[in-house]
C-alpha cells in the first residue's frame, strides 16, 4: 500500500495541522431575546441556557460575550399581546422595546455590531410575517411596513438589518427606503433561503410569535427545493443584499454549499432554535456529549460553506474554546 490516509491522522499535532476548517468566535452572531421591564432574566424552557433579558440585563450579557470575543449580536423582541396588532404598528415606535435596546447596546458597546430582525411576526396579532387579509398574506402592502420597520431600526443604530419575512421584493424596497433616508452604510443581511421548518418551535415559544392560524408555507420555502434557493439568491443580490442567509442550517447543508458555490457574497447560516434544543435535550438525557456535538455541528456548517453562523451555541462555544 503506497497510499495510507491514516498517516495524516496519527497524532493530535498532525491532525490539527492538516485540519481544513476551524470555527472561531469571529464567525458568530449570537441571538439575544428581549423583554419589557427591569431586572429580569427568564430562561426559555425549550432552550436550556438561553434567556429573555430586560434591557439592563442584556447589557450584562453582552459584556460577558464581548469578554469572550463575541462582537456581533442578533436581538429579537418579545412583545406583549396587548400591543400587537394586524399591522405590527409597534415595530415602528422609536421608543419601543426593540429600538430602545438597540440604542442601549450601541451606546454601551460601540464596538459591537447589531443585526436586527425585520419581520412582522413578533408584533403581529396574527403571528404572521406579513399583513393577513382574508386568510392571505398580502405581499406589497407588507413591504411598506417592513421598510418603516427597517428605518426605525437603522435610526436606533442597527448596523445590519436582516429581513426574515420572505416577502417578494423586500430587499430592494428596504434598500431604497434606507438610501432615501441617508442610511447608505446600513447593510442588509437577507434571509434568502428560509424554509418552512418544524425546527422553529422553540423560537416561537421564546417570542410568543407562532401563527394564530394557518402556516407559513405561502412565503417560506418548501424544504424539498434547492434550485428555488438560487432564484431567491439571484433576486436578493440584484436588489442589493450584502449577505445571503440559509435557514435552518442542519437539514440544509447542501443549500449552504449551493449558495457558496454560486455567489461571492458572504453566506450566513442560521443554526436555529430547534437544532439547538435537540442537542440540549439529548445531552440532558446523557444520550450524547453536548460539547462534542456542538463543535461537530458548528464545524460542519462552516465546512459546508458558511462564513457566518447565527447560533445559540455562540457563548457556550466561546467558553469551550477557552478550555481547549
Ligand atoms: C420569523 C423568524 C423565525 C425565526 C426568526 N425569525 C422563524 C419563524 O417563526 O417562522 C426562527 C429562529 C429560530 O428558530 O431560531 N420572522
Amino acid at each position: 500500500m503506497i497510499r495510507r490516509p491514516r498517516r495524516n491522522r496519527q497524532t493530535e499535532a498532525i491532525r490539527n495541522m492538516v485540519q481544513e476548517t476551524t470555527v472561531g468566535v469571529h464567525d458568530f452572531i449570537f441571538p439575544l431575546f428581549l423583554i419589557e421591564g427591569e431586572n429580569k432574566k427568564i430562561e426559555i424552557s425549550s432552550m436550556p441556557g438561553i434567556f429573555r433579558y430586560t434591557i439592563d440585563q442584556v447589557l450584562e450579557e453582552v459584556q460577558a460575550c464581548v469578554d469572550l470575543g463575541i462582537k456581533v449580536f442578533a436581538p429579537f423582541p418579545s412583545i406583549s399581546e396587548d400591543i400587537k396588532d394586524k399591522y405590527a404598528t409597534e415595530s415602528q415606535n422609536p421608543e419601543g422595546l426593540f429600538p430602545s435596546a438597540i440604542r442601549a447596546i450601541k451606546q454601551n458597546f460601540p464596538e459591537v455590531a447589531l443585526v436586527t430582525d425585520v419581520a412582522m411576526d413578533p408584533y403581529s396579532s396574527d403571528g404572521h410575517d406579513g399583513i393577513v387579509e382574508n386568510g392571505e398574506i398580502i405581499n406589497d402592502e407588507t413591504l411598506e411596513v417592513l421598510g418603516k420597520m427597517a428605518l426605525t431600526q437603522a435610526q436606533a443604530g442597527a448596523d445590519i438589518v436582516a429581513p426574515s419575512d420572505m416577502m417578494d421584493g423586500r430587499i430592494g424596497h428596504i434598500r431604497k427606503v434606507l438610501d432615501e433616508n441617508g442610511f447608505q452604510k446600513v447593510a442588509i443581511m437577507a434571509y434568502t433561503a428560509k424554509y418552512a421548518s418544524a425546527f422553529y418551535g422553540p423560537f416561537r415559544d421564546a417570542l410568543g410569535s407562532a401563527p394564530k392560524s394557518g402556516d407559513k408555507k405561502t412565503y417560506q420555502m418548501n424544504y424539498a427545493n434547492s434550485r428555488e434557493a438560487l432564484i431567491e439568491a439571484e433576486l436578493d443580490t440584484l436588489e442589493g443584499a450584502d449577505y445571503l442567509m440559509v435557514k435552518p442550517a442542519l437539514a440544509y447543508l447542501d443549500v449552504i454549499k449551493l449558495l457558496r458555490d454560486n455567489s461571492n457574497l458572504p453566506i450566513a447560516a442560521y443554526n436555529i432554535s430547534g437544532e439547538y434544543a435537540m442537542v440540549k435535550a439529548a445531552a440532558q438525557n446523557g444520550w450524547l456529549d453536548n460539547d462534542k456535538a456542538m463543535a461537530e455541528i458548528l464545524t460542519g456548517i462552516k465546512r459546508a460553506g458558511a462564513d457566518v453562523i447565527l447560533t445559540y451555541f455562540a457563548k457556550e462555544y466561546a467558553q469551550y474554546l477557552k478550555k481547549q
